[in-house]
């Protein structure tokens, strides 16, 4: 008797896992893998949550979530764009989010545009739904070219997703290249999905939204990364009134899945949302310079605009054997095919404290000049 379903059969974690194997026997290792910050939540933040669980707000609330954070969640979305009713749904963390949106919208068969290098959740949701990926590959620059966008575009393709700013490339797409993207999709009529949880991790000028210029997106963003809580689970989807069917679609399901965001957890996000992180954003721009200029002339990277990652091309090009030789010299970082159908760029987040990052950058460099 087999326990196991063919669908989950397509989803293969073992590439990830034997990375995490070998981190196992580190000594004094840096950690390059971590994909969450290294701040503490806001002291505001965390009071708040303490507070509505002595307060014993501890229940269910509404599939939709409570109705102080979506009143405050739909005013920034409204004075953010030209959305009249925006229809707002607090999701278990981003990841709740593309679960529900990617259920309800995906047949079986049915072609899922993903500009590659991606987030590794977008491959793996796609094929456990029956689904296609059709990878728009990005490199060297991971710039997003409306064109090659158009070119992939099938009868059967039924939404692109857009991450910006990027995990794992820390792109920043321009609101240029975003128009010119808004164009092919209104051609088209294409749904786009705007995953921007890293939206506050922009260093070199505003993270532009596609939602900006295209009426037929879905926002998802998310608490986990600008306020240090991403074990609460929380996130949010900004949805347009026109598609308030699919917006229904995803509440019946959120019903019967998750059901609902935590309680507590929301009720401090109202607090989170008044929060001022420029402190954090600052330092983590000087990580970033700290990563580009101490990688570039040794590797020749990509400057990562945002969020807190580098995609750094391998010495060599096999991404996965310089990873196995730098997780030797106690570096933990990731091979490109977690995140592509490429293996010939390393993932570093340098979501960690800066001395440890120069440590990390030293043992690479050193790694380089042996010939590792
Ligand atoms: C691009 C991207 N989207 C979504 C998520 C999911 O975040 P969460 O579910 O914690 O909100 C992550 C987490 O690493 C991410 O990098």
């Amino acid at each position: 008797m087999e326990y196991i379903s063919e669908r989950i059969k397509c989803v293969d974690a073992s590439g990830i896992r034997k990375i995490w194997q070998m981190a196992a026997r580190m000594t004094d290792p840096v950690n390059f893998s971590i994909g969450e910050p290294d701040f503490p939540a806001p002291e505001a933040v965390k009071a708040a949550a303490v507070e509505a669980i002595n307060a014993d707000k501890n229940g269910y609330t509404l599939t939709t979530g409570i109705d102080s954070l979506r009143d405050v969640l739909t005013q920034l979305i409204t004075n953010q764009f030209d959305w009249l009713n925006p229809y707002i749904l607090i999701t278990c963390g981003v990841s709740g989010a593309l679960q529900l949106s990617f259920m309800a919208t995906i047949n079986p068969g049915d072609e899922v545009l993903i500009p590659d290098p991606y987030f590794v959740i977008y491959r793996h949701m796609v094929n456990l739904l029956g689904g296609k990926c059709v990878c728009i590959d990005t490199y060297p620059d991971f710039k997003l070219d409306a064109w090659t966008i158009e070119e992939n575009i099938t009868p059967k393709t039924k939404f692109l997703i857009i991450n910006s700013p990027s995990n794992p490339s820390g792109t920043v797409y321009s609101s240029e290249e975003l128009q010119a993207v808004a164009t092919v999709a209104r051609k088209h009529n294409l749904l786009i999905l705007s995953d921007e949880i890293y939206c506050d991790f922009s260093y070199d000028g505003p993270a532009f939204s596609i939602a900006q210029y295209y009426e037929n997106t879905i926002i998802m963003r998310g608490f986990s990364k600008a306020y240090g809580i991403p074990g609460w689970r929380l996130g949010y989807m900004a949805v347009p009134e026109h598609l308030g069917d699919l917006f229904d679609r995803m509440v019946a399901l959120q019903q019967y899945t998750f059901v609902c965001a935590p309680h507590p957890f929301q009720i401090a996000a109202v607090t989170a949302l008044q929060c001022d992180i420029s402190p954090q954003i600052a330092a983590y721009r000087k990580k970033r310079d700290l990563i580009y200029n101490g990688l570039k002339d040794t590797f020749g990277l990509v400057r990562p605009e945002g969020a807190f990652y580098a995609f750094v091309p391998a010495p060599g090009g096999n991404a996965t054997e310089f990873v196995m030789a730098a997780i030797k010299n106690n570096v933990l970082i990731i091979p490109g095919s977690v995140f592509s159908e490429r293996d010939s760029h390393f993932r570093i987040s340098y979501a960690t404290e800066d001395e440890r990052i120069q440590t990390g950058i030293d043992r690479l460099c050193a790694l380089v000049e042996k010939g590792w």
